[in-house]
């Protein structure tokens, strides 16, 4: 593997943290028992969950395998909405707080479950009413408002296929998926907040609707705010969510959909230009996050429950919405940025709503780093029990940082390594159980079979290789949409159809601590989002002054990765900062602000080997300053010839 050398394999971390004792014996878990049942016997571990869940039928047969498809609780019935709404219903839990939200600008709304449940029952009859059933795609593009988890629950109810378009992308990233899926309806808002201005999010969706002939309807979700946010509403076609739902009846049984039926889309980035439509379906995905869920958030009828994640991306969607509210939890939801007004307003919202669980990404954790521990210290997160991490590695320092200033030093961590395509997590430590050690995410869940292999399929017994996961789970990808040989050749072609290969590098201890080591594919984690390099590269080579593009992660002391493109104008062009402005402007608007270029570096060509490849490793050595210094030296070709020359001397071609 030839990624392999520029892992970081240098540290040797020994502190471990074992759960107090006070936590460990309030805990779900506090001892081995759920590894050693699911060791013996995995499929009956994931039986023994999915029979906590409420089923319309009965499942066959737990799972059903030809590698590399898999069934999970086959002919079962089953209703992921009805097991968040309606199976609280018939307890005390009915006028329990399911959703708590606070918006960027204040204001507090709460929805019991049984509001939850009467407004997810009419937003499902007025998409009934819109055409909208079983298998219907739709899309929704939506800020972090609770109508964007009432539209998902909805689609749940009814059998529609859901595709959540993060609200940063761009209206091209957002046409493109309504493409892709062929979605019927788009739900989106007026706008939302978002460091105290407004995302127009209605006016953003219109540049995609130009462009999108498979709509027949839009909904607008009118976000609660002083002054209106302005926005077209095109007759016929454009509704108001407020008006449907004044006239939607409140009664809509779920539908007993098959435990294989689709659930939802989510796209993510990969390493061509065309990001992957990951399909996961009804009963896996519900027993896979209801399980990790419960066991990894130790979750409790009085926690406050709060993961910062927004609901465009996997960890909404699991760890938002369809995890914790099957477990019954009180999920706290926030609409805006953690430095509004100021640098504390996460720890001002622990203070406020005694937030117990908390859950969210290095990334954040190392701005916080940044801003300074005088502003946690100076609230009360006393109400904290215990704190998770999601998205890239955290390194020890953060860690430490994370536990002592947020966790006051009695919470246990959980780091928790999965993907969009894992559907729910799987590898951390269970938090009144395992030793959390700073920088390694801890052991496979129970039931989650994970080793190292190295490019030959061999195990790596020390050292560095290949994250596998040899063994399907309930929650896993189906398929690509429109594309089962693209999910083939992707995740099962690496070593045997029977292996999943996630596309990431690990190592483990000797007491068999996973230790993520990052992407060894062409995909960049950027604050915590994947952004394919090839995605990159194509939105570059569209400007019209870009004869050729190569893109590359560098370290970030605060994003993990940042993208740094090293670009060859076409001989009409002058290289200036102002074309870099513009070229780092176009890939926001063709992609969205995620996925700006940090840093462009012209060159008058990209090192390539002989046989035509570019020198990507070498490219990331110049990014990172590590490599033959001057940057700015690549505008002259025959620094280029000899960049490659002495790059071929070292690495070989
Ligand atoms: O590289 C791994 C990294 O994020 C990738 C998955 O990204 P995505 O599908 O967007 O899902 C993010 C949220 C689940 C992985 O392939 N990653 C995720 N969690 C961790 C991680 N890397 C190290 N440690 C983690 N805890």
């Amino acid at each position: 593997m030839s990624e392999q050398v520029t892992f970081d394999d240098l540290l040797h971390e020994e502190r471990e943290f074992a759960p107090s004792k006070e936590f460990a014996e309030q805990a779900i878990v506090s001892d081995d028992s759920l590894y050693k049942q699911s060791e013996k016997d995995p499929l009956a571990f994931w039986e023994k969950e999915a029979r906590e869940l409420e089923w319309f039928a009965p499942w066959k047969e737990v799972m059903e395998w030809t590698p590399p498809h898999v069934k999970w609780f086959t002919n079962g019935r089953i209703n992921l909405s009805h097991n968040c709404l309606d199976r609280h219903l018939k307890t005390w839990r009915r006028n329990k707080a399911a959703i708590i939200w606070e918006g960027e600008n204040n204001e507090i709304k709460t929805f019991t479950y049984q509001q939850l449940h009467t407004d997810v029952c009419k937003f499902a009859n007025a998409m009934k009413s819109l055409g909208v059933t079983k298998g219907t795609r739709v899309a929704i593009y939506m800020a972090m408002v609770p109508e964007a988890a009432i539209a998902m629950l909805a689609c749940a109810r009814i059998g529609a296929i859901h595709s959540v378009v993060f609200g940063g992308f761009s209206p091209e990233s957002l046409s493109d998926r309504i493409n892709d899926a062929q979605a019927e309806l788009l739900i989106t808002s007026d706008g939302g907040w978002r460091r105290g201005n407004i995302v127009p999010l209605k006016n953003e969706a219109d540049k995609a609707l130009e462009n999108t002939p498979s709509i027949k309807n839009v909904v607008i979700v009118k976000r609660p705010h002083g002054e209106p946010f302005p926005c077209r509403v095109k007759d016929g076609r454009d509704h108001w969510y407020h008006r449907l739902m004044e006239e939607a009846s409140a009664d809509c049984p779920a539908t007993e959909l098959d435990s294989e039926d689709p659930l939802y889309t989510l796209y993510t980035s990969g390493t061509t230009g065309k990001p992957k439509g990951i399909v996961h379906t009804t009963g896996g995905y519900s027993v896979g996050t209801y399980a990790t869920t419960k066991y990894v958030f130790d979750l409790k009828d009085e926690d406050i429950y709060w993961c910062t994640a927004d609901v465009g991306w996997v960890t909404g969607h699991s760890y938002i919405v369809y995890g914790p509210l099957q477990c019954g939890a009180t999920v706290l939801m926030y609409e805006g940025a953690p430095n509004y007004p100021e640098n504390d307003r996460f720890w001002e919202i622990i203070e406020r709503h005694r937030v117990s669980v908390f859950y969210t990404a290095p990334t954040a954790i190392r701005a916080f780093m940044k801003w300074g521990h005088q502003l946690p210290a100076k609230h009360d997160l006393s109400s904290l029990r215990l704190l998770g991490s999601v998205g890239e590695p955290i390194n020890p320092e953060a860690w430490m940082w994370y536990h002592k200033h947020i966790g006051g030093g009695n919470c246990p961590i959980v780091d928790t390594w999965w993907q969009t395509e894992t559907g729910s997590i799987m590898i951390t430590t269970l938090p009144g159980y395992g030793k959390a050690k700073p920088g390694y995410a801890g052991v496979p869940f129970p039931g989650i079979q994970a080793t190292i292999l190295d490019e030959d399929g061999n195990e790596v017994e020390s050292g560095s290789g290949l994250l596998a996961v040899t063994h399907p789970w309930p929650s896993m990808l189906r398929t690509i949409w429109g594309d089962d040989e693209r999910f083939v050749n992707t995740y099962f072609s690496k070593w045997n159809k029977k292996i999943y290969f996630p596309g990431d590098g690990a190592k483990r201890d000797e007491k068999g601590n996973f230790m993520i080591l990052g992407r060894v594919d062409d995909v960049l984690n950027v604050s915590g989002h994947r952004i394919g390099t090839m995605e990159v590269e194509s939105a570059l080579v569209d400007h019209h002054l870009v004869a050729e593009a190569a893109v590359v992660g560098r370290k970030h002391d605060l994003k993990g990765q940042a993208v740094v493109a090293f670009v060859t104008l076409k001989a009409r062009a002058t290289m200036s900062d102002a074309i870099k402005d513009e070229l780092k402007k176009h890939v926001a608007t063709k992609i969205g602000a995620i996925a700006r270029p940090e840093e462009i570096i012209f060159a008058a060509d990209l090192p390539k080997t002989r046989s035509g490849k570019i020198m990507r490793r070498l490219l990331r050595d110049i990014a990172d300053g590590n490599a033959l210094g001057d940057t700015t030296t690549l505008a002259d070709p025959s620094v280029v010839e000899m960049v490659r020359e002495q790059y071929e001397e070292k690495y070989g071609d």
